[in-house]
Formats: structure tokens, C-alpha cells, sequence
């Protein structure tokens, strides 16, 4: 897997920020980002057991952030990239005490047979940040029918990050920004909601919320359908 964009990215790298001397990879925004998240999630995942998968996972801040704000559920966090797995490990190990190993996902993959997957029965939720729109399409397609197979009744998929709805942004900044993601990789950018919705329904998965985000972000929320 190879990162072809210009000015945007979707990797972190070691030197791009201050280090602690160890695995840990730091996100400029994950100050700003997760308080209003975990509010958000707080909604559905306060006291909720089983396991929520992560996909896109990253540095690995947002997932430990999430595992000490919902102890009750087994979050797994995942991402393809050896970088960002070995981070989400240092962080998970740092703040957690625990040495849980991150699971290497590509969600362009038929990744919903992955048996450490299996194992965990059906999932109680999928969450995805900052993901859709700095990842081919085919990583949003193949997370939605993932989903759709791993899911357990009720569960539900949460996307965070900027989107459209047809051909209105919200924001000028985000129209521009979706320029910029499509002049690095043509095949990046923001995602129409409507079209998400249209895609997720033959996989059983229903809009079920929108909510604002600050900075002109959502969170999307869609549950597999009984
Ligand atoms: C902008 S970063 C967001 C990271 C993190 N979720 C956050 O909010 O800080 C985009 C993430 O998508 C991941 N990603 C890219 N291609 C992917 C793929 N095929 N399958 C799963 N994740 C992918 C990258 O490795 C990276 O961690």
C-alpha cells in the first residue's frame, strides 16, 4: 500500500511530531477531537459490553481515549500500516497498562472472515475516524459490507470526519479541502451521505443519526437492521 498523496496524508510517521523515544505516533487533532467524539459515542456505548472493532485506527490515541472511556466494552483497534500498529500498542500499553496487540486490518479486504474477528461474536459497534475520505473508496464499500457480516442485531457502524450530502458541502472549507484530497488521489475525498446511506442498505445497515460535529464534522451513525 503505497501513500500518493502530495499534501495530505493518511499515515503518521516517526519525525513528524515530537517523540517520546518510543513507538508512539502523535496526531495534531486529537486534542481538539476526541472530547466531543466520546461525548457523542458516550450516547450509544455507555455500559455496553462486547467488542467494538476500529478500523483506521491510526496512532492509536483516539482508540485508548475510547478503551478508558468505555471500560465495559473490548475495544479492538486495528489498521493496516506497521507504523500505526506499533503505536496503538505503545499507546494502548502507556495508558492502559494492558498489552492487548492491535489487529492488522485492510477494510478493502473481505476482512469480516478474519477469524480473530470471528471469535469476538457479533460486534456490538464498528467505528471509523477520520477514514472515509483520506482512504480509496473501495475502504468505505468494504467496511460497510464488513459490517454487514459482523454486525450483531442492533449494532451499530459510527463514521466521524467531514462529508457532503450530493453536491452540497457543509462549509467552504470542506469544498475546498475535497479539492485538494482529489488533486493528491482522485480516488480519495469526501463522501455523499446519501449515496453511504443508498450503499449501506442492501448490508442491512440504516442511517440512523447525524449528529454535528465542531469544525464542520459528523458523526454518522447507521444500525444493522433485527
Ligand atoms: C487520517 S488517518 C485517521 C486515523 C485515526 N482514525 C484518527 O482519527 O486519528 C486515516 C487512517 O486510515 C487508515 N487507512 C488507510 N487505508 C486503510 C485501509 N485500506 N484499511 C483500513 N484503514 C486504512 C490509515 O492507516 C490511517 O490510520
Amino acid at each position: 500500500m503505497t501513500n500518493t498523496g502530495k499534501r495530505h496524508t493518511a499515515r503518521y510517521f516517526p519525525g513528524q511530531h515530537d517523540l517520546a523515544g518510543d513507538a508512539r505516533l502523535y496526531s495534531d487533532v486529537f486534542q481538539r477531537n476526541a472530547p466531543p467524539i466520546i461525548a457523542t459515542l458516550s450516547q450509544y456505548l455507555h455500559g455496553q459490553s462486547g467488542t467494538v472493532l476500529e478500523i483506521g485506527a491510526g496512532t492509536g490515541q483516539h482508540a485508548a481515549a475510547f478503551a478508558l472511556a468505555f471500560p465495559s466494552l473490548t475495544w479492538l483497534a486495528s489498521d493496516p500500516f506497521p507504523e500505526h500498529l506499533a503505536s496503538i500498542h505503545a499507546w494502548r500499553r502507556q495508558l492502559l497498562r494492558d498489552d492487548r496487540v492491535p489487529l492488522e486490518l485492510d477494510a478493502a479486504r473481505d476482512w469480516g472472515t478474519d477469524p480473530e474477528i470471528r471469535s469476538q461474536g457479533p460486534l456490538t459497534a464498528i467505528y471509523a475516524g477520520n477514514v472515509t475520505h483520506i482512504a480509496p473508496w473501495a475502504v468505505t464499500e468494504g467496511l460497510l459490507v464488513g459490517a454487514g457480516r459482523c454486525l450483531a442485531p442492533g449494532g451499530k457502524v459510527f463514521l466521524y470526519g467531514p462529508f457532503r450530502r450530493g453536491t452540497e458541502f457543509f462549509g467552504e472549507g470542506n469544498r475546498s479541502f475535497d479539492t485538494d484530497l482529489r488533486a493528491d488521489n482522485p480516488d480519495w475525498g469526501l463522501r455523499d451521505i446519501d449515496h453511504l446511506e443508498a450503499v449501506a442498505r442492501p448490508h442491512g445497515l440504516a442511517l440512523e443519526d447525524r449528529h454535528d460535529m465542531p469544525a464542520n464534522n459528523h458523526i454518522l451513525v447507521f444500525g444493522r437492521v433485527q
